[in-house]
Protein backbone atom coordinates (compact mmCIF):
# COMPACT_ATOMS: atom_id res chain seq x y z
CA UNK A 1 0.00 0.00 0.00
CA UNK A 2 2.88 2.13 1.02
CA UNK A 3 4.41 1.71 -2.22
CA UNK A 4 1.58 2.27 -4.34
CA UNK A 5 0.60 5.87 -2.42
CA UNK A 6 4.83 6.65 -3.43
CA UNK A 7 4.17 5.62 -7.11
CA UNK A 8 0.86 7.70 -6.70
CA UNK A 9 2.52 11.00 -5.66
CA UNK A 10 5.64 10.85 -7.94
CA UNK A 11 3.44 10.28 -10.74
CA UNK A 12 1.09 13.25 -9.38
CA UNK A 13 4.09 15.80 -9.33
CA UNK A 14 5.92 14.73 -12.42
CA UNK A 15 3.17 14.94 -14.55
CA UNK A 16 2.42 18.59 -13.14
CA UNK A 17 5.44 19.72 -13.65
CA UNK A 18 5.91 18.65 -17.12
CA UNK A 19 2.03 20.43 -17.64
CA UNK A 20 3.87 23.25 -16.25
CA UNK A 21 7.04 23.52 -17.80
CA UNK A 22 5.17 22.30 -21.22
CA UNK A 23 3.02 25.46 -20.63
CA UNK A 24 -0.03 23.56 -20.91
CA UNK A 25 -1.25 24.56 -17.40
CA UNK A 26 0.08 28.48 -17.57
CA UNK A 27 1.22 30.78 -14.11
CA UNK A 28 -1.92 32.25 -12.68
CA UNK A 29 -4.00 28.79 -14.16
CA UNK A 30 -5.94 27.31 -10.99
CA UNK A 31 -4.52 23.88 -9.91
CA UNK A 32 -6.92 20.99 -10.60
CA UNK A 33 -8.67 20.65 -7.24
CA UNK A 34 -7.54 18.38 -4.42
CA UNK A 35 -10.38 16.37 -4.43
CA UNK A 36 -10.58 16.06 -7.76
CA UNK A 37 -7.46 14.53 -8.12
CA UNK A 38 -8.00 12.18 -5.26
CA UNK A 39 -11.21 11.02 -6.90
CA UNK A 40 -9.63 10.62 -10.41
CA UNK A 41 -6.49 8.91 -9.25
CA UNK A 42 -7.62 7.01 -6.12
CA UNK A 43 -5.41 8.71 -3.54
CA UNK A 44 -5.90 9.86 -0.01
CA UNK A 45 -6.42 13.85 -0.20
CA UNK A 46 -3.73 13.86 1.96
CA UNK A 47 -1.68 11.84 -0.61
CA UNK A 48 -2.54 15.23 -3.37
CA UNK A 49 -1.91 17.91 -0.42
CA UNK A 50 1.50 15.92 -0.10
CA UNK A 51 2.69 16.39 -3.87
CA UNK A 52 0.70 19.89 -3.89
CA UNK A 53 2.88 21.34 -1.02
CA UNK A 54 6.32 19.82 -2.71
CA UNK A 55 5.52 21.48 -5.67
CA UNK A 56 5.13 24.23 -4.30
CA UNK A 57 8.34 24.64 -2.39
CA UNK A 58 9.57 23.73 -5.72
CA UNK A 59 7.91 26.98 -6.94
CA UNK A 60 5.49 25.11 -9.15
CA UNK A 61 2.38 26.00 -7.13
CA UNK A 62 1.39 28.63 -5.26
CA UNK A 63 -1.62 28.89 -2.33
CA UNK A 64 -4.03 31.04 -1.79
CA UNK A 65 -6.28 30.95 1.81
CA UNK A 66 -9.78 29.77 1.05
CA UNK A 67 -9.18 29.55 -2.37
CA UNK A 68 -6.70 26.75 -3.02
CA UNK A 69 -3.76 26.13 -5.22
CA UNK A 70 -2.45 28.10 -8.58
CA UNK A 71 0.18 27.86 -11.17
CA UNK A 72 2.72 29.56 -10.26
CA UNK A 73 6.40 30.28 -12.00
CA UNK A 74 8.54 30.90 -9.03
CA UNK A 75 10.37 27.34 -10.48
CA UNK A 76 11.71 29.08 -13.50
CA UNK A 77 14.09 30.87 -10.38
CA UNK A 78 14.31 28.10 -7.94
CA UNK A 79 14.96 25.33 -10.71
CA UNK A 80 17.53 27.32 -12.10
CA UNK A 81 20.99 25.66 -12.36
CA UNK A 82 22.37 25.59 -8.79
CA UNK A 83 25.40 26.95 -9.89
CA UNK A 84 25.59 29.58 -13.02
CA UNK A 85 29.09 27.35 -14.13
CA UNK A 86 31.70 24.87 -12.64
CA UNK A 87 34.62 26.73 -13.61
CA UNK A 88 37.96 25.57 -13.68
CA UNK A 89 39.62 25.61 -9.99
CA UNK A 90 43.27 27.11 -10.57
CA UNK A 91 43.84 30.70 -11.37
CA UNK A 92 44.37 32.23 -14.95
CA UNK A 93 45.61 34.80 -16.41
CA UNK A 94 43.01 36.88 -18.78
CA UNK A 95 42.61 37.18 -22.46
CA UNK A 96 38.96 38.59 -22.50
CA UNK A 97 38.20 38.61 -26.06
CA UNK A 98 37.23 40.66 -28.99
CA UNK A 99 33.42 39.70 -28.40
CA UNK A 100 32.95 42.29 -25.16
CA UNK A 101 34.11 45.03 -27.40
CA UNK A 102 31.39 43.64 -30.75
CA UNK A 103 28.99 43.25 -28.38
CA UNK A 104 29.18 46.71 -26.39
CA UNK A 105 29.70 48.44 -29.77
CA UNK A 106 27.13 47.02 -31.56
CA UNK A 107 24.63 48.51 -28.83
CA UNK A 108 25.46 51.59 -29.19
CA UNK A 109 22.96 52.47 -32.02
CA UNK A 110 19.65 54.93 -30.80
CA UNK A 111 17.76 52.53 -32.87
CA UNK A 112 17.76 49.32 -31.25
CA UNK A 113 15.59 47.87 -28.56
CA UNK A 114 18.19 48.04 -25.75
CA UNK A 115 17.56 44.46 -24.07
CA UNK A 116 21.55 44.66 -24.23
CA UNK A 117 22.19 47.81 -22.36
CA UNK A 118 24.15 47.94 -19.16
CA UNK A 119 21.97 51.36 -18.22
CA UNK A 120 18.32 51.62 -17.22
CA UNK A 121 16.13 53.85 -19.28
CA UNK A 122 17.60 57.92 -19.28
CA UNK A 123 14.06 58.84 -18.81
CA UNK A 124 14.49 57.92 -15.01
CA UNK A 125 16.53 60.33 -14.45
CA UNK A 126 16.51 63.99 -13.20
CA UNK A 127 18.89 65.30 -16.08
CA UNK A 128 16.97 68.80 -16.80
CA UNK A 129 17.17 69.50 -12.82
CA UNK A 130 20.45 68.56 -12.63
CA UNK A 131 21.22 70.62 -15.85
CA UNK A 132 19.39 73.74 -14.18
CA UNK A 133 21.61 73.32 -10.40
CA UNK A 134 25.22 73.26 -12.96
CA UNK A 135 25.24 77.05 -13.22
CA UNK A 136 24.34 77.88 -9.60
CA UNK A 137 26.67 75.01 -8.30
CA UNK A 138 29.44 76.45 -10.16
CA UNK A 139 29.22 79.91 -10.65
CA UNK A 140 29.89 80.43 -7.06
CA UNK A 141 32.56 77.78 -6.67
CA UNK A 142 36.00 79.68 -5.03
CA UNK A 143 39.46 79.28 -7.27
CA UNK A 144 40.98 77.81 -5.02
CA UNK A 145 38.18 74.37 -4.65
CA UNK A 146 40.66 73.05 -7.83
CA UNK A 147 43.86 72.74 -5.58
CA UNK A 148 41.11 72.16 -1.97
CA UNK A 149 39.19 69.15 -3.66
CA UNK A 150 41.80 66.89 -5.25
CA UNK A 151 41.97 63.27 -3.98
CA UNK A 152 40.38 62.12 -1.66
CA UNK A 153 38.02 64.59 -2.70
CA UNK A 154 34.93 67.72 -2.11
CA UNK A 155 34.42 67.37 1.76
CA UNK A 156 30.58 68.54 1.34
CA UNK A 157 29.86 65.29 -1.10
CA UNK A 158 31.91 62.32 0.90
CA UNK A 159 30.51 63.76 4.28
CA UNK A 160 27.14 63.43 2.06
CA UNK A 161 28.32 59.83 0.90
CA UNK A 162 29.29 58.77 4.43
CA UNK A 163 26.03 59.51 5.55
CA UNK A 164 23.98 57.35 2.71
CA UNK A 165 25.80 54.25 4.35
CA UNK A 166 23.99 54.47 7.42
CA UNK A 167 20.43 53.24 5.50
CA UNK A 168 22.85 49.96 4.51
CA UNK A 169 23.55 49.20 8.00
CA UNK A 170 27.35 50.52 7.98
CA UNK A 171 29.39 53.01 9.98
CA UNK A 172 31.59 54.99 7.08
CA UNK A 173 33.91 58.17 8.24
CA UNK A 174 33.65 60.50 5.13
CA UNK A 175 37.63 60.45 6.14
CA UNK A 176 37.55 56.77 4.37
CA UNK A 177 35.72 58.29 1.28
CA UNK A 178 37.61 58.97 -1.83
CA UNK A 179 35.50 60.53 -4.82
CA UNK A 180 36.57 58.68 -8.29
CA UNK A 181 35.48 59.04 -12.11
CA UNK A 182 33.12 56.40 -11.69
CA UNK A 183 32.68 52.95 -10.01
CA UNK A 184 34.74 51.17 -12.59
CA UNK A 185 37.89 53.95 -11.80
CA UNK A 186 37.25 52.84 -7.71
CA UNK A 187 37.55 49.51 -8.45
CA UNK A 188 40.78 49.69 -10.33
CA UNK A 189 42.38 51.67 -8.06
CA UNK A 190 41.63 49.37 -5.33
CA UNK A 191 42.41 46.75 -7.04
CA UNK A 192 45.56 48.27 -8.02
CA UNK A 193 46.33 49.04 -3.96
CA UNK A 194 45.31 45.43 -2.53
CA UNK A 195 47.34 43.35 -4.63
CA UNK A 196 50.22 43.14 -6.72
CA UNK A 197 50.83 42.12 -10.44
CA UNK A 198 50.55 37.86 -10.73
CA UNK A 199 48.46 37.61 -7.53
CA UNK A 200 45.06 35.61 -7.52
CA UNK A 201 41.71 37.55 -7.33
CA UNK A 202 38.40 35.75 -6.14
CA UNK A 203 35.60 36.43 -8.73
CA UNK A 204 32.40 35.48 -9.45
CA UNK A 205 31.42 33.37 -12.34
CA UNK A 206 29.84 35.09 -14.29
CA UNK A 207 31.15 38.14 -13.55
CA UNK A 208 31.36 41.97 -14.82
CA UNK A 209 33.73 41.97 -17.60
CA UNK A 210 34.75 44.88 -16.58
CA UNK A 211 36.14 42.98 -14.07
CA UNK A 212 37.48 40.63 -15.74
CA UNK A 213 38.97 43.40 -18.09
CA UNK A 214 40.61 45.44 -14.88
CA UNK A 215 41.98 41.72 -14.44
CA UNK A 216 43.26 41.11 -17.24
CA UNK A 217 45.31 44.60 -17.99
CA UNK A 218 46.96 44.94 -14.53
CA UNK A 219 47.91 41.43 -15.03
CA UNK A 220 46.22 39.68 -12.36
CA UNK A 221 45.11 35.96 -12.02
CA UNK A 222 41.09 35.21 -11.31
CA UNK A 223 39.91 32.24 -9.89
CA UNK A 224 36.40 32.24 -10.47
CA UNK A 225 34.15 30.98 -7.76
CA UNK A 226 31.00 29.25 -8.79
CA UNK A 227 27.75 31.13 -8.62
CA UNK A 228 24.21 30.50 -7.55
CA UNK A 229 21.84 32.48 -9.98
CA UNK A 230 19.50 33.84 -7.11
CA UNK A 231 21.70 33.27 -3.80
CA UNK A 232 25.13 34.56 -5.37
CA UNK A 233 28.77 33.00 -4.55
CA UNK A 234 29.02 29.35 -2.57
CA UNK A 235 30.67 30.43 0.51
CA UNK A 236 32.05 26.48 0.86
CA UNK A 237 33.57 26.92 -2.34
CA UNK A 238 35.13 30.40 -1.25
CA UNK A 239 36.56 28.13 2.27
CA UNK A 240 38.17 25.65 0.01
CA UNK A 241 39.45 27.70 -2.58
CA UNK A 242 41.20 29.77 0.02
CA UNK A 243 42.59 26.49 1.49
CA UNK A 244 44.20 25.86 -2.08
CA UNK A 245 45.66 28.77 -3.22
CA UNK A 246 47.46 32.15 -1.93
CA UNK A 247 44.42 34.43 -2.70
CA UNK A 248 44.94 37.93 -2.13
CA UNK A 249 41.57 39.65 -2.72
CA UNK A 250 37.81 39.22 -3.56
CA UNK A 251 35.66 41.06 -6.02
CA UNK A 252 32.03 40.13 -5.63
CA UNK A 253 28.77 41.83 -6.22
CA UNK A 254 26.73 40.65 -3.51
CA UNK A 255 23.76 42.32 -4.15
CA UNK A 256 21.54 42.52 -7.09
CA UNK A 257 24.77 40.60 -8.95
CA UNK A 258 25.56 42.02 -12.59
CA UNK A 259 24.74 39.55 -15.03
CA UNK A 260 22.96 37.06 -12.72
CA UNK A 261 20.62 39.46 -10.67
CA UNK A 262 21.80 37.42 -8.03
CA UNK A 263 21.85 38.53 -3.70
CA UNK A 264 23.26 36.89 -1.29
CA UNK A 265 21.67 36.58 1.85
CA UNK A 266 22.39 39.22 4.25
CA UNK A 267 24.08 36.45 6.89
CA UNK A 268 25.53 35.05 4.18
CA UNK A 269 27.39 37.64 3.11
CA UNK A 270 27.90 38.40 6.95
CA UNK A 271 30.03 35.20 7.05
CA UNK A 272 31.67 35.72 4.27
CA UNK A 273 33.30 39.01 5.87
CA UNK A 274 34.39 37.31 8.79
CA UNK A 275 35.80 34.28 6.62
CA UNK A 276 37.72 36.94 4.94
CA UNK A 277 38.62 38.64 8.06
CA UNK A 278 40.12 35.84 9.75
CA UNK A 279 42.68 35.66 7.14
CA UNK A 280 42.77 39.22 6.36
CA UNK A 281 41.64 39.27 2.96
CA UNK A 282 40.56 42.35 1.47
CA UNK A 283 36.73 42.35 -0.35
CA UNK A 284 36.71 44.60 -3.21
CA UNK A 285 32.45 45.32 -3.23
CA UNK A 286 31.08 46.34 -6.31
CA UNK A 287 27.48 48.14 -4.90
CA UNK A 288 26.73 50.06 -8.24
CA UNK A 289 23.03 48.96 -7.62
CA UNK A 290 22.97 48.65 -4.52
CA UNK A 291 20.27 51.95 -4.23
CA UNK A 292 17.66 49.68 -6.61
CA UNK A 293 16.43 47.01 -3.70
CA UNK A 294 12.81 46.38 -5.13
CA UNK A 295 11.67 45.11 -1.84
CA UNK A 296 10.54 46.56 0.71
CA UNK A 297 13.93 46.29 2.35
CA UNK A 298 17.42 47.12 1.29
CA UNK A 299 19.90 44.44 2.04
CA UNK A 300 23.16 45.41 4.02
CA UNK A 301 26.28 46.20 2.39
CA UNK A 302 29.41 43.82 3.35
CA UNK A 303 30.58 46.79 5.14
CA UNK A 304 27.99 46.68 7.85
CA UNK A 305 30.07 43.32 8.93
CA UNK A 306 33.22 44.80 8.53
CA UNK A 307 35.43 45.58 11.70
CA UNK A 308 38.77 45.87 10.26
CA UNK A 309 38.49 48.19 7.06
CA UNK A 310 38.93 45.25 5.19
CA UNK A 311 35.91 46.08 2.78
CA UNK A 312 36.46 48.39 -0.04
CA UNK A 313 33.06 49.61 -0.86
CA UNK A 314 32.72 51.15 -4.38
CA UNK A 315 29.75 53.06 -5.58
CA UNK A 316 28.32 55.70 -8.11
CA UNK A 317 25.58 57.95 -8.97
CA UNK A 318 25.92 56.44 -13.32
CA UNK A 319 23.35 53.78 -12.21
CA UNK A 320 21.27 55.75 -9.83
CA UNK A 321 21.31 59.62 -10.66
CA UNK A 322 23.47 61.01 -13.66
CA UNK A 323 24.88 58.41 -15.63
CA UNK A 324 26.94 60.76 -17.81
CA UNK A 325 28.93 62.53 -15.10
CA UNK A 326 31.38 60.14 -14.20
CA UNK A 327 31.41 60.40 -10.77
CA UNK A 328 31.87 57.64 -7.77
CA UNK A 329 33.84 57.20 -4.84
CA UNK A 330 34.95 54.04 -2.74
CA UNK A 331 34.56 53.49 0.98
CA UNK A 332 38.11 52.05 1.46
CA UNK A 333 38.53 51.52 5.04
CA UNK A 334 42.15 51.23 5.79
CA UNK A 335 43.14 51.29 2.53
CA UNK A 336 42.10 55.14 1.45
CA UNK A 337 45.45 56.96 1.95
CA UNK A 338 46.68 54.59 -0.74
CA UNK A 339 43.97 55.03 -3.05
CA UNK A 340 43.51 58.68 -3.05
CA UNK A 341 47.25 58.77 -3.27
CA UNK A 342 46.88 56.20 -6.34
CA UNK A 343 43.99 58.48 -7.56
CA UNK A 344 46.63 61.16 -7.73
CA UNK A 345 48.82 59.12 -9.72
CA UNK A 346 46.29 58.14 -11.98
CA UNK A 347 44.29 61.18 -13.02
CA UNK A 348 44.75 63.84 -10.58
CA UNK A 349 41.57 64.41 -9.90
CA UNK A 350 37.77 63.62 -10.40
CA UNK A 351 35.96 66.64 -12.18
CA UNK A 352 35.79 69.93 -9.46
CA UNK A 353 32.68 71.34 -10.78
CA UNK A 354 30.92 68.00 -10.99
CA UNK A 355 31.69 67.08 -8.15
CA UNK A 356 29.97 70.48 -6.45
CA UNK A 357 26.81 70.35 -8.58
CA UNK A 358 26.26 66.53 -6.75
CA UNK A 359 27.60 67.50 -3.40
CA UNK A 360 24.97 70.86 -3.51
CA UNK A 361 22.07 68.17 -5.13
CA UNK A 362 22.42 65.84 -2.31
CA UNK A 363 22.92 67.88 0.58
CA UNK A 364 19.52 69.59 -0.69
CA UNK A 365 17.50 66.15 0.25
CA UNK A 366 15.70 65.59 -3.31
CA UNK A 367 17.82 62.44 -3.68
CA UNK A 368 15.88 60.09 -1.62
CA UNK A 369 12.56 60.67 -2.98
CA UNK A 370 14.42 60.71 -6.69
CA UNK A 371 15.06 56.87 -5.23
CA UNK A 372 11.98 56.07 -4.26
CA UNK A 373 10.51 56.86 -7.49
CA UNK A 374 13.37 55.49 -9.38
CA UNK A 375 12.57 52.21 -7.54
CA UNK A 376 8.95 52.11 -8.19
CA UNK A 377 9.21 52.22 -11.89
CA UNK A 378 11.97 49.74 -12.03
CA UNK A 379 9.03 47.40 -10.09
CA UNK A 380 6.72 48.30 -12.11
CA UNK A 381 9.03 47.42 -15.15
CA UNK A 382 9.95 44.45 -14.25
CA UNK A 383 6.52 43.08 -13.78
CA UNK A 384 5.49 44.42 -17.24
CA UNK A 385 8.65 42.80 -18.77
CA UNK A 386 8.67 39.16 -16.77
CA UNK A 387 5.02 39.00 -17.53
CA UNK A 388 5.35 39.14 -21.17
CA UNK A 389 8.91 37.04 -20.99
CA UNK A 390 6.09 34.43 -19.52
CA UNK A 391 3.89 35.01 -22.56
CA UNK A 392 6.63 34.87 -25.33
CA UNK A 393 9.70 32.50 -24.00
CA UNK A 394 9.07 29.31 -25.21
CA UNK A 395 8.14 26.52 -22.79
CA UNK A 396 11.18 25.19 -20.20
CA UNK A 397 13.04 28.80 -20.68
CA UNK A 398 14.19 30.06 -16.91
CA UNK A 399 15.28 33.26 -15.54
CA UNK A 400 16.09 35.25 -12.66
CA UNK A 401 13.51 37.53 -11.08
CA UNK A 402 15.98 40.11 -9.25
CA UNK A 403 15.59 41.66 -6.12
CA UNK A 404 16.73 44.82 -7.36
CA UNK A 405 18.47 47.01 -10.47
CA UNK A 406 17.43 46.10 -13.86
CA UNK A 407 19.27 42.88 -15.25
CA UNK A 408 18.37 39.51 -15.23
CA UNK A 409 19.71 36.13 -16.58
CA UNK A 410 18.02 33.96 -18.67
CA UNK A 411 19.33 30.38 -19.81
CA UNK A 412 18.14 29.23 -23.36
CA UNK A 413 16.80 25.88 -24.53
CA UNK A 414 19.15 23.62 -25.60
CA UNK A 415 20.45 24.17 -28.73
CA UNK A 416 20.18 27.87 -29.03
CA UNK A 417 23.35 29.53 -28.36
CA UNK A 418 23.66 32.74 -27.36
CA UNK A 419 26.17 34.42 -29.65
CA UNK A 420 24.35 33.63 -32.45
CA UNK A 421 21.01 34.43 -30.70
CA UNK A 422 23.03 38.00 -30.13
CA UNK A 423 23.92 38.45 -33.51
CA UNK A 424 20.42 37.27 -34.99
CA UNK A 425 18.40 39.66 -32.70
CA UNK A 426 20.97 42.85 -33.89
CA UNK A 427 20.08 42.03 -37.74
CA UNK A 428 16.02 42.78 -36.62
CA UNK A 429 16.88 45.72 -34.60
CA UNK A 430 17.01 44.67 -30.88
CA UNK A 431 20.49 44.09 -28.93
CA UNK A 432 21.44 41.54 -25.93
CA UNK A 433 24.33 40.86 -23.81
CA UNK A 434 25.46 37.08 -24.63
CA UNK A 435 26.68 35.17 -21.45
CA UNK A 436 30.32 34.85 -23.17
CA UNK A 437 31.19 38.21 -22.42
CA UNK A 438 30.41 37.66 -19.01
CA UNK A 439 32.96 34.72 -19.06
CA UNK A 440 36.99 34.49 -18.41
CA UNK A 441 37.02 30.96 -20.13
CA UNK A 442 34.58 30.86 -22.97
CA UNK A 443 31.71 29.43 -20.87
CA UNK A 444 27.81 30.50 -20.52
CA UNK A 445 26.74 30.12 -24.24
CA UNK A 446 23.50 28.56 -22.81
CA UNK A 447 22.83 31.81 -21.31
CA UNK A 448 21.75 35.88 -22.26
CA UNK A 449 21.50 39.10 -20.16
CA UNK A 450 18.34 40.90 -20.91
CA UNK A 451 18.04 45.22 -19.26
CA UNK A 452 14.26 45.51 -17.91
CA UNK A 453 15.08 48.81 -16.64
CA UNK A 454 13.81 50.60 -20.13
CA UNK A 455 10.00 52.29 -20.48
CA UNK A 456 8.08 49.66 -21.16
CA UNK A 457 6.39 50.59 -25.02
CA UNK A 458 4.42 48.20 -27.80
CA UNK A 459 8.44 48.17 -28.92
CA UNK A 460 9.83 46.26 -26.26
CA UNK A 461 6.95 43.93 -26.13
CA UNK A 462 7.34 42.82 -29.81
CA UNK A 463 10.93 42.74 -29.34
CA UNK A 464 10.15 40.22 -26.96
CA UNK A 465 7.66 38.11 -29.02
CA UNK A 466 10.81 38.29 -31.56
CA UNK A 467 12.89 37.01 -29.52
CA UNK A 468 10.66 34.46 -28.28
CA UNK A 469 10.06 33.62 -31.81
CA UNK A 470 13.78 33.40 -32.91
CA UNK A 471 14.57 31.49 -29.88
CA UNK A 472 12.03 28.49 -30.73
CA UNK A 473 13.02 28.59 -34.55
CA UNK A 474 17.33 28.14 -33.54
CA UNK A 475 16.25 25.67 -30.88
CA UNK A 476 13.76 23.64 -33.33
CA UNK A 477 16.64 23.86 -36.02
C1 LIG B 1 28.36 45.88 -12.34
C2 LIG B 1 28.96 47.18 -12.73
N1 LIG B 1 29.98 47.65 -12.02
C3 LIG B 1 30.59 48.81 -12.34
C4 LIG B 1 30.16 49.54 -13.42
C5 LIG B 1 30.86 50.82 -13.74
O1 LIG B 1 30.21 51.88 -13.09
P1 LIG B 1 30.52 53.39 -13.50
O2 LIG B 1 29.77 53.66 -14.76
O3 LIG B 1 30.05 54.20 -12.35
O4 LIG B 1 32.00 53.49 -13.69
C6 LIG B 1 29.11 49.08 -14.21
C7 LIG B 1 28.67 49.82 -15.40
O5 LIG B 1 28.15 49.26 -16.34
C8 LIG B 1 28.48 47.87 -13.84
O6 LIG B 1 27.44 47.38 -14.53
Amino acid sequence: MAVRTTKIYEDLTTQVIALIQAGTLRCGDRAPSVRQLSRERGASAGTVVHAYELLQARGYLSARPRSGFYISDAWRTTDLQQRASSPPRRPAKLDVSELVFEVLQAMRSRELVPLGSAFPGPDLFPLKQLASEIGPSTRGLHQWRSVEDLPPGNDKLRRQIAGRYLAAGAHVLPEEIVITAGALEALNLSLQVVTDPGDIVLIESPSFYGCLQAIESLGRRALEVPTHPTTGVDIDEVRKLLGQHPVRACWFMTAFQNPLGATMPDAARGRLVRLLAEREIPLIEDSVYSDLYLDDERPRCAKAFDKHGLVLDCGSFSKSLAPGYRLGWVAAGRFAQSVWRRKIMTSVATSIPIQAVIGDYLSRGGYERHLRRLRRDLGLRQNLFLEAMQEYMPPGMKWTRPAGGYLLWAELPPGVEAIQLHRLALVRGISLAPGPIFSANDAFHHAIRLNYGHPWTTRTESSLRTLGTLIRQTAGG
